[in-house]
């Protein structure tokens, strides 16, 4: 039983800064990269690292990048029958930035991410039949994702989404078709139109997406914690206390962890606080890909925070 992840493959071109530039500003970096991105590898990555079969259904370009990011996901253990070669298209390009508190500023161009469609949903459905979880993101067209949850739906196959990035609002039927829907502040902010900033809001926040029609809404507040209602529960998860050096990728992290727990059967409390220590890890660490946490290094961090671990699910009334 696995993971099947539909979604987006970039290549992450990164520049370290001490803070990050305001509009029009030019500001010194200190370090460069490149490496293998895409919120859909990287939760794809994420969920592999974590020892489940994982399979990444999307596109990278007919360019050199095409074939490294592809290898890269191989390396990691994610299948990658289902992920194609787009000849029509460049690979999928971020620009990143990363201050030295490890907070970032992204802008990413689709590329051969922007014509994953209907060929593509239709490799996704072949493996329904064996899926525990299909997760989303925003990074491919949202008619895809439209499209791809319907067919999901159907086949009752729980539905993922990590609305990133976000738009204003997304379409009514998509939000009840979504099981669960894994907003950061920033993304639950501009869905609803509405200022999400603490876990107060965040609960008003995933109040109101559980009105819209999704099951469950977990809004990710980052260093304050994660906030989860589900149709029986409200409750908080307190963040891992980590020294941040690189929160690019978070977030992936979260939703690999996620998604990986719920296909091995752990409740929504157990896969929240996988979701969370994930992130955490993950922030430690440069890069996206290369900074997904293996099972025993979650499970020993787990056990190091056993504090959060056992009793850091808070019911909020
Ligand atoms: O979530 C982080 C990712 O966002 C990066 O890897 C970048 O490729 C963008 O998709």
């Amino acid at each position: 039983m696995s993971v099947i992840v539909l979604g987006s493959i970039n290549i992450d071109i990164v520049a370290k800064v001490s803070r990050l530039p305001i509009a029009g500003e030019t500001v010194h970096g200190s370090d460069f990269f490149t490496t293998a991105g895409g919120k859909g590898a990287n939760q794809a990555v994420a969920a592999a690292r974590l020892g489940v079969e994982t399979y990444l259904v999307g596109r990278v370009g007919g360019d050199r990048f095409g074939q490294e990011l592809l290898t890269s996901l191989r390396d990691f253990s994610v299948q990658t029958e289902h992920a194609i070669v787009d000849d029509r298209a460049p690979s999928g390009t971020a620009v990143i930035v990363v201050d030295r508190h490890g907070e970032n500023q992204i802008a990413i161009v689709a590329g051969a991410n922007g014509n994953v469609g209907e060929t593509d949903v239709e490799s996704m459905s072949k493996l329904l039949p064996q899926a525990r979880v299909l997760l989303m993101q925003l990074e491919i067209p949202l008619s895809t994702v439209e499209l791809a949850a319907t067919i999901a739906r159907k086949q009752k196959v729980p539905i993922v989404l990590d609305p990133a990035p976000a738009y204003q609002d997304i379409p009514a039927q998509l939000y009840a078709s979504i099981d669960i829907i894994t907003p950061n502040e920033t993304e639950a902010s501009q869905l609803l139109g509405m200022s999400v900033h603490n876990p107060e809001t965040a609960r008003c926040a995933a109040i109101a997406l559980r009105e819209k029609g999704v099951g469950t809404a977990i809004v990710k507040l980052g260093s304050q914690g994660v906030v989860c209602a589900t149709a029986s529960k409200t409750f908080f998860t307190p963040a891992f206390p980590v020294k941040a050096i690189d929160t690019v990728a978070a977030g992936d992290a979260f939703n690999g962890a996620l998604a990986a727990a719920i296909s091995n059967g752990l409740s929504i409390e157990q896969a929240v606080m996988w979701g969370a220590a994930a992130g955490a890890l993950c922030a430690t660490k440069s890069g996206a890909q290369s900074a997904m946490p293996s099972l025993d290094e979650l499970k020993s961090f787990l056990d190091r925070h056993r504090d959060i671990a056992t009793s850091g699910v808070i019911p909020i009334l």
